[in-house]
């Protein structure tokens, strides 16, 4: 199938880069979001990140005004009707996402494929919310995703084949590369990094290093672009802490306890660089 009307469920920081790599390949983007500040403050961001693009001699101003052209904002979710695909990328929250599939499910017509970017949570339990559980896919993409080139895609419990092969393809038409993994909790690139991150905070919380210095050693001692402090502040504390959450009550396994540190933290309203505090401070 191609994909040429899309929307994008959750304008932060994942919905907001997606739909930015949408609009860039040429779909039209209907973008929406519950809070509708916080459309207008994304769609502003992106037309920052293009003027850049540009001053650099990356795209001219024709594809720039292009791309903003296609990012329609949109307060409901309506518009889901005239689309080949919809991604959702809401909250970590699986009551939440739920209730918008079964509300995509009503609004749209047979041939829709609906995505959700979770980062964790099971995509046979969302697409069991759906009439149309063939349709329903996982399909992750990385923070920033108009700089990461990896999508990891899911096939839930009952996922079609041609579902899957159609979100490949588009993975490969926005310039990403899709891999697959089962759908088990944090598939892959969760299971591996959050634990990570959630060891790195339990070294701040026992006191074992400063939070620059944990940073520090794993920036210079193993080439990572970003330490784990910073990188979680960057992620989302309360989505590192969803996600641990999820492994945790997933795989019934203590080895995945998220640290207190990290709760106190979210429950502090410290969410990280979105919030203007984390583990560092961004004021
Ligand atoms: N949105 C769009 N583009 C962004 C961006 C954002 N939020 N943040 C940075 N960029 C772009 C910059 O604009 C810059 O682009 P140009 O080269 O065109 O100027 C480019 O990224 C490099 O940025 P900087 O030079 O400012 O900084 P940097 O060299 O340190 O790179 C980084 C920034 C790409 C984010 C890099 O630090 C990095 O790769 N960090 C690790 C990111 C990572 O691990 N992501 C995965 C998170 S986990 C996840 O996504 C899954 C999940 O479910 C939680
Ligand atoms: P975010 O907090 O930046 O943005 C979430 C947006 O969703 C907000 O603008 C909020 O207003 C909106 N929203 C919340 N509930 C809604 C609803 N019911 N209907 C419509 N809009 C709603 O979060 P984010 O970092 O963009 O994460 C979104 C999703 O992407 C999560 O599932 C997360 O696990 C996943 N994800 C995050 C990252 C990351 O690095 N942050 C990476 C990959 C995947």
């Amino acid at each position: 199938m191609t994909i040429n009307t899309a929307m994008v469920i959750g304008a932060g920081q994942m919905g907001g880069g997606i739909a930015q790599v949408m609009a860039a390949a040429g779909h039209r983007v209907y973008l929406a979001d519950s809070d509708p500040a916080a459309i207008a403050s994304r769609l502003e961001f992106i037309d920052g990140l293009l003027s850049k693009d540009v001053a650099k001699g990356r795209v001219d101003e024709a594809a720039k005004t292009a791309t903003l052209a296609n990012l329609i904002p949109v307060s409901g979710l309506t518009e889901a009707v005239k689309c080949d695909l919809v991604v959702e990328a809401i909250v970590e929250n699986i009551e939440a996402k739920t209730a918008v599939f079964r509300e995509l499910d009503v609004i749209c017509p047979d041939r829709t494929i609906l995505a959700s970017n979770t980062s964790s949570l099971p995509i046979t339990e969302i697409a069991a919310a759906t009439a149309r559980p063939e349709k329903v896919i996982g399909m992750h993409f990385m923070n920033p995703v108009p700089v990461m080139k990896l999508v990891e895609v899911v096939s839930g419990l009952a996922t079609a084949p041609a579902t899957l092969a159609d979100i490949r393809q588009e993975a490969l038409d926005l310039g990403k590369i899709p891999v697959e993994a089962r759908d088990v909790p944090g598939f892959v690139s969760n299971r591996v990094l959050m634990p990570m991150i959630n060891e790195a905070v339990y070294c701040l919380y026992e006191g074992v290093a400063s939070a620059e210095d944990i940073d520090t050693v794993m920036k210079l001692g193993m080439n990572h672009p970003m330490g784990p402090l910073t990188l979680a502040d960057f992620i989302g504390l309360d989505t590192c802490l969803y996600i641990m959450e999820v492994l945790y009550r997933g795989y019934a396994d203590s080895k995945y306890r998220p640290c207190p540190l990290l709760r106190q933290y979210v429950n502090a309203g410290w969410h990280g660089k979105k919030s203007g505090r984390g583990f560092f401070n961004y004021a």
